[in-house]
């Protein structure tokens, strides 16, 4: 352990189910009782807009009702103490990473709470509802969009996190099922980069034959124990 330097942490919404925030793959296929194409993608926007601000309004009032949970709170801890590089990338868009202190965080999916203005590109903090159309407080013309990678598009912050997974030691994935790309294909860049894989999952993801090591059960017990063995090992 005493050589691992650079660290990555990918999470999924694994990590915050026992916030009580719902995971995307339900049994029934279906999110939220929604089909992922008529809520998540451009197109679905553009066909009916306020279906799908209506969508991401209730995800975004809901926040106010759930915390951050141990898997949140061991993460910010372990970024707090470690002395090395530490990356934190979440595909999830609410805020509790933020909220349980975490400070070296992408979000690389968007952030419920902010807005994207549809004119000038401006990414604006967002706490109301979007339904209402509001207009762009920076250009004061266009509409506002949920600040929210959707299907087909660009996920952020790409160069930052290959330049971290490039560097890494170790790459933890925390709570996702590995089937949306390309945080699926974190895995193979950190193994190419020569770094140690571990997987803390509920059951075994979609990649989990990638990783050198693989924990399955709550990340409220799996990340606080990972977390505690890192950081007594570097006062060892
Ligand atoms: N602890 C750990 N893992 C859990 C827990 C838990 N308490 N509860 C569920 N899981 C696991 C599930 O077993 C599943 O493998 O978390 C994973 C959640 O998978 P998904 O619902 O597919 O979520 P995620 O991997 O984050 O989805 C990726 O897909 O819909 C898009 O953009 C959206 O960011 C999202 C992306």
């Amino acid at each position: 352990m005493t050589e691992i330097r650079n660290i990555v942490v990918l999470t999924g919404a694994g990590v915050s189910a026992e916030s009580g925030v719902p995971t995307f793959r339900a049994a029934d296929g279906l999110w939220e009782g929604h089909r992922v194409e008529d809520v998540a993608t451009p197109q679905a926007f553009r066909r009916d807009p306020a279906l799908v601000q209506q969508f991401y309004d209730a995800r975004r009032a809901f926040l106010a009702k759930v915390e951050p949970n141990a898997a949140h709170l061991a993460l910010a801890r372990l970024d707090a103490a470690w002395p090395g590089e530490f990356l934190l990338v979440t595909q999830n868009v609410d805020d509790l990473h933020e909220r349980a202190g975490s400070q070296r965080l992408l979000h690389m999916h968007g952030e419920l709470k902010r807005a994207l203005c549809t004119g000038c590109g401006a990414a604006p903090a967002w706490l109301d509802a979007l339904e209402d159309g509001p207009p762009c407080p920076n250009c004061q013309a266009a509409a506002l969009r949920p600040d929210i990678v959707w299907f087909g598009e660009m996920p952020y912050h790409m160069a930052e996190i290959e330049e971290a997974l490039a560097a890494c030691d170790l790459f933890v994935s925390i709570g996702t099922s590995g089937a949306v790309y390309p945080a699926a294909g974190f895995v193979d860049v950190a193994r190419r980069a020569g770094a140690a894989t571990l997987e803390l999952n509920l059951d075994p993801s979609a990649g989990t034959s990638m990783f050198d090591t693989a924990r399955h059960g709550p990340a409220g017990i799996l990340v606080p124990a990972w977390v505690d063995g890192l950081l007594a090992s570097i006062k060892a």
